[in-house]
Parts: structure tokens; sequence; C-alpha cells
């Protein structure tokens, strides 16, 4: 089946289902066995393995089968946010006296409160690294090095990753490899097919779509990691549940179509921003002089919406009379909805494997799906605020 006809049809069942398209929610906490014999054994066959409404309940299972579908993996675990599931992969494959790579581009959070926080009071070391290494990163890995962590284009600046070389050598010295695939979605980008072990969406994003629900997902290849992943999301509680499971499926049905416009969109905005005087950089791989754009074209179906621009002059008192009098795009954190957002990127207060070149505002834009004609007048207008502001 091709990608389309997956995503439209992965995880559903009608026939078990009184006909009913897509699969209902079944909201639980316990669930009842008819025999003592059956309860004791936990007999997999009796409710098709629902044992308990925090592991899992139909509806979170159709979540996972159509995203272990469209990643062509071996199994997923559904969790209730993105930020979750990047805590469970990342706890699962590391403990005590392990030594974390991890680019120096990743989410904010994975570095600040992942690794920062909860790895750290783990014992756990964590490296940061130039996400422009390729097979370079053979000279990072150390004896006790258990997992090297990428994030492709890294959502704030944007820098491609060569996953494809990074994958090669860690397999090669038996390091499990994990991906945050969040800007791609399981539409734009499948890693496991590029080698990747642990592949995580902020499902919260794209896959919803709406703004409305906030999910994760990671999708392993193996059995054997599937079963170390569940262990440890039923040790620690983590539970999706059953509406937002529903919702995130309904979301994955119109995908394909949602992101074709979010890049064509994207791709006029972006397009225009490039040739204004305003702007020094528009950091979005999808454009042709990007310098990651090779490597994103030969390892991406397409690009989403969500891009940086890095502006030519001033400060954050022009930045904020351009932010705070846009029409269309709304402040806030979070992207991969219908709708349009702005954000300030302080690239420069996050890194330390590498230096950020620019000291001028930094600006991410989430394109939705309004006109592009109007998100172009509306930003033309706070190109303008920034200007006599600086
Ligand atoms: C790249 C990336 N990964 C993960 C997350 C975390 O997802 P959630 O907000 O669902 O916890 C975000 C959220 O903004 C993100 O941008």
């Amino acid at each position: 089946m091709k990608k389309d006809t997956v995503i439209a049809t992965a995880g559903r069942d009608p026939l078990n289902n009184h006909g009913v398209v897509n699969p209902p929610v079944y909201h639980a906490s316990t669930i009842t066995f008819p025999s003592l014999e059956i309860f004791q054994k936990r007999d997999k066959t009796v409710h098709t393995g629902v044992s308990y409404g925090r592991s899992g309940t139909p509806t979170q299972f159709a979540f996972e089968a159509a995203i272990t579908a469209v990643h062509e993996g071996h199994k997923t675990v559904a969790y209730p946010s993105g930020l979750a599931a990047i805590t469970g992969a990342a706890t699962t494959f590391l403990q005590n006296g392990d030594h974390l790579l991890m680019a120096d581009t990743v989410y904010g959070p994975s570095r600040g409160r992942l690794a920062g926080i909860a790895l750290a009071r783990a014992g756990v070391e964590t490296t940061f690294y130039d996400p422009a290494i390729g097979a370079g990163i053979a000279d990072l890995i150390r004896p006790n090095t258990k997992v090297i962590f990428m994030e492709s284009p890294g959502s704030l600046s944007f820098e491609m990753m060569d996953v494809p070389a990074v994958t090669a050598i860690a397999r090669d010295k038996g390091v499990l490899t994990m991906i945050d695939n969040t800007w791609s979605s399981p539409y734009l980008c499948q890693p496991i097919n590029l080698g990747v072990d642990v592949v995580i969406e902020a499902c919260t994003k794209y896959v919803v779509g709406h703004s409305d629900v906030m999910m994760g997902s990671v999708t392993v290849n193996t059995e054997e990691h599937f079963q170390a992943l569940k262990n440890m999301a039923n040790a620690y509680g983590y539970h999706a549940a059953p509406d937002d499971c529903y919702l995130a499926l309904r979301g994955l049905r119109t995908i394909s179509v949602r992101l074709q416009r979010h890049q064509e969109n994207a791709m006029k905005v972006a397009t225009w921003l490039h040739a204004r005087p305003e702007i020094e950089r528009v950091l979005y791989p999808a454009l042709p002089d990007d310098p990651g754009h090779e490597l994103w074209k030969r390892d991406h179906a397409g690009a989403s919406g969500l891009f940086g621009i890095v502006m030519a002059g001033g400060d954050w008192n022009a930045g904020a009379a351009m932010i705070d009098g846009l029409e269309h795009f709304g402040l806030g954190a979070s992207w991969g909805g219908y709708e349009s957002l702005i954000l300030p990127a302080h690239i420069e207060n996050i890194r330390t494997a590498t230096d950020w070149p620019y000291t001028t505002p930094c600006i991410r834009l989430h394109i939705g799906l309004e006109d592009p004609d109007d998100l172009i007048a509306d930003l033309e207008a706070g190109l303008a605020r920034y200007k006599a502001a600086s």
C-alpha cells in the first residue's frame, strides 16, 4: 500500500465495530474477567490484550497501530504528550552510569528538563554535539555511550543532520539511536528507513493538527525494544487518554492534505521573506540555498510549515513592535495546528557545543492554513513597524 492509503486505513476495524468507520472511544479503568483462572493468567487472548485502562484500550491500540504502519515500524507506544514520549524513550534505554550524545539543536525541554534534570539526577551524563557532525560522531562515542539523540531539522534553528551517516556509525558501535521527528511528522519522514532505532513524535503538532490535544508516540523496530518501552511506560504509569487517542487518530487521517497546504503556504511566505531587506536569513531547509537543503531533499518527502527568520538589524524592542501588532499570527508555544503562530527564538542562550553566529532577533513562524497573501500582508506591516522601531 502507498503511504496515503495507509494513512486512510491503518488502525480501522469496522467489521468488529458494528460497521462504524472510526475506532470507537473506550473509556475504561476496570476491565472485568469471566473467571478467576483467566484473571490470574491475564490471558492475552481474552479481551484482545486489554487488562487495565492505564495500560491501554482498543482506542489507544488503534492509534498505535496506525502510527506504526505509517512509520513502517514494528510497534508503537502512545504517551500523554510529546515530552512524555521523549522522557519515556530516554529513561527506557538509559540508566545510571550511561552516557548520552544529544544534538545541540534539540527542543529546549529535551535538553533542559530531560538531560539537565531527570537524566542528570539518574546519573546519566550528556554531551551535546554539533548537528553538522555526520560520521564525526564516532569521535564522541565512549565505552559507556548508550544513546545518540537527534532532531533533524532542529525545531528552533532548522539545521539538518546527516541521519544515515550517524546511524551507520551507531550500528557499528552498538549504540542505540533516537530521533525527535516532530518537524517532519510521520508523513514527511520515516526515520526507521534511515536506520534509526527509536522514533519519537510530539503528535500534539501535525498528527493532531488542531491545537487541542496533547499526545506523543514512540515507534520502534523490534519486539525487544517495544517490550522495554511498554514496561517502563507501565512503571511510570503513563496513560494516553482514550479521547485524545481518538482525536489524534482522526487528525492523522487528514495529515497528507494539511501538510501539503502548510508546505505550499510556508514556501510562499518564506520565499517572500527571503527577498526582504529587513531579513538576514530565512532558516528553512526547503529553500534551495539553505545549507541543509540537499540532506532535506534526500531524506524527506516534503517540508512542514515551521521555519525561522533572523532579522538584519534591530533588537527585541523592534521585535515587540512587530509581533504585538500582528493580526493573523498568535503568539504562543507549540505549532502544527491549522493556524499561524509566532514565537521569539533565543537560540544564543541555549547552545553549548556550537556558537550561534547572530546577535539580532531570531523569530520562529508557523505558517497555517490561512490564505498566504493575508499572512504576507500582515508580516509586511509588521516589518514596517520593526523598521520604524529600530
Ligand atoms: C520538536 C518538539 N518536540 C517535542 C515537543 C514536545 O511536545 P509536547 O508539547 O506535546 O510535550 C515539542 C513541543 O513544542 C517540540 O517542538
